[in-house]
C-alpha cells in the first residue's frame, strides 16, 4: 500500500513538473514575441517617419494603409463589405490623405467603389496633392467608376491649380471618360495656365479620338495654351490626322503664336504636315464646310445638343454634328 502511495505521489510530481515546464516555455515565448513586436514596431515607426519627412519618397509611402485600403485596391468586395459591417471607417485616410475610394477607383473596382459610397464614403475627397477619386477613375479610363462618382455628386471639375480629371482623361486617350465628364458639366474649354485647354492637351498627346469628341462637344478650336493654338501643337507633332480634324472644324491656319509663327512654320521642315498645310493654304475652302461652321457658331456651344430638333433632313443633321 505504501509503495502504491509513493508511486502515485511521484506521478503527481512529474505531472506538476511537466505543467511548470510548459508554463515556463509559454511565458518565455510570449515574452519573446512581445519584445519582437515592440522592436518591429519601433523600426516600422522610424521607417514611416523617414518616409514622411523625405519629400522625394513620399509617394511610395504605403506603410500606413488600412485593411480597407488594401481590400479596395485589390477589388475584394467581400472583404470590403465585411470590414464596413465590422465598423471600419470608410473615410479613413493615409498620411497622404488617400481614401479607400481613391484606391477602388484607381483599380477600376466599381463594385467596391459602390459599396464604399453606399456606406458614406466622401466622393469629393482630396489627397494632399489635390487628387480626387474622379481623377483616379479618369486616369485609368474607368468610365463606370467615373459615372458612378458623378451620379453621386462628385465635382465634375476641380480648381485650376488641382489635377484636372478632363485633362488627365484626354492625355491618356480615354474618350469615354471625357464624354462622361462633359455630359456631367465639365467645361470643355477649361483653361489651365501650364496645360492649356483639354483640346490643346489632346493635340500635344496626339489623341485623335479625344480631340474629335471635344470638338463635337463644341470645344473652341482656336483655344490652346496662351497664344499657342491647338493647330500649332498638332503641326509641331507632325500629326496630320489631328491637323486635318482641326481644319475640318474651322481652325485658322494664319493664327500666330508667341514667336509670331504660324502653324506651318512650326511643323517639321519638309514633313507630311508642312506639305499638307501648304496645299491647304492654296486650295479654296468647300462652301458646305463653311456653311456648317457658320451654323454651329450661330447655334453656340451650349445649344449644340439641340441640333437634333432642327427641322432638317437626317443627312444634313449628321453633317452638322460631324457624324
Ligand atoms: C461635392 O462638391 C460639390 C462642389 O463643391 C458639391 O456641389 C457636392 O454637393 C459635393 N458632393 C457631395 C456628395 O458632398
Amino acid at each position: 500500500l505504501e509503495d502504491g502511495d509513493r508511486c502515485e505521489s511521484s506521478v503527481e510530481k512529474s505531472i506538476l513538473a511537466l505543467f511548470c515546464f510548459k508554463l515556463f516555455v509559454k511565458i518565455s515565448l510570449n515574452l519573446l514575441t512581445y519584445f519582437y513586436i515592440v522592436r518591429g514596431n519601433r523600426k516600422e515607426a522610424a521607417r514611416i517617419s523617414a518616409e514622411f519627412y523625405d519629400y522625394g519618397q513620399r509617394h511610395s509611402s504605403w506603410a500606413d494603409r488600412s485593411p480597407l485600403h488594401d481590400a479596395a485596391s485589390q477589388g475584394r468586395l467581400l472583404a470590403v463589405r465585411t470590414l464596413i459591417v465590422q465598423g471600419h471607417n470608410v473615410n479613413v485616410l493615409t498620411i497622404d490623405h488617400v481614401t479607400p475610394l481613391h484606391e477602388a477607383c484607381l483599380g477600376n473596382h466599381v463594385a467596391c467603389a459602390r459599396a464604399l459610397i453606399e456606406a458614406g464614403a466622401n466622393v469629393n475627397a482630396s489627397t494632399i496633392d489635390g487628387v480626387s477619386p474622379l481623377f483616379n477613375a479618369c486616369s485609368v479610363g474607368s468610365v463606370t467608376c467615373a459615372e458612378l462618382l458623378l451620379e453621386n455628386g462628385a465635382k465634375p471639375q476641380t480648381l485650376v491649380y488641382q489635377p484636372s480629371p478632363i485633362h488627365e482623361a484626354t492625355s491618356k486617350g480615354h474618350y469615354g471618360c471625357v464624354e462622361a465628364l462633359v455630359t456631367w458639366g465639365t467645361d470643355v474649354d477649361m483653361d489651365i495656365p501650364h496645360l492649356g485647354t483639354p483640346l490643346y492637351t489632346a493635340c500635344v498627346c496626339q489623341e485623335l479620338e479625344c480631340a474629335r469628341k471635344l470638338l463635337r462637344e463644341g470645344a473652341n478650336v482656336q483655344k490652346g495654351r496662351s497664344l499657342d493654338s491647338p493647330l500649332h501643337a498638332a503641326a509641331e507633332k507632325d500629326c496630320t490626322a489631328v491637323v486635318k480634324l482641326l481644319l475640318d472644324f474651322g481652325a485658322d491656319i494664319n493664327t500666330r503664336n508667341m514667336e509670331y509663327q504660324r502653324p506651318v512654320d512650326v511643323a517639321p521642315p519638309s514633313s507630311l504636315t508642312e506639305g499638307f498645310l501648304l496645299l491647304y493654304e492654296a486650295t479654296p475652302r468647300l462652301l458646305s464646310q463653311m456653311c456648317r461652321q457658320c451654323i454651329r457658331t450661330c447655334v453656340g456651344r451650349d445649344r449644340l445638343h439641340l441640333l437634333a430638333h432642327l427641322p432638317l433632313p437626317n443627312r444634313l443633321q449628321r453633317y452638322l454634328k460631324y457624324q
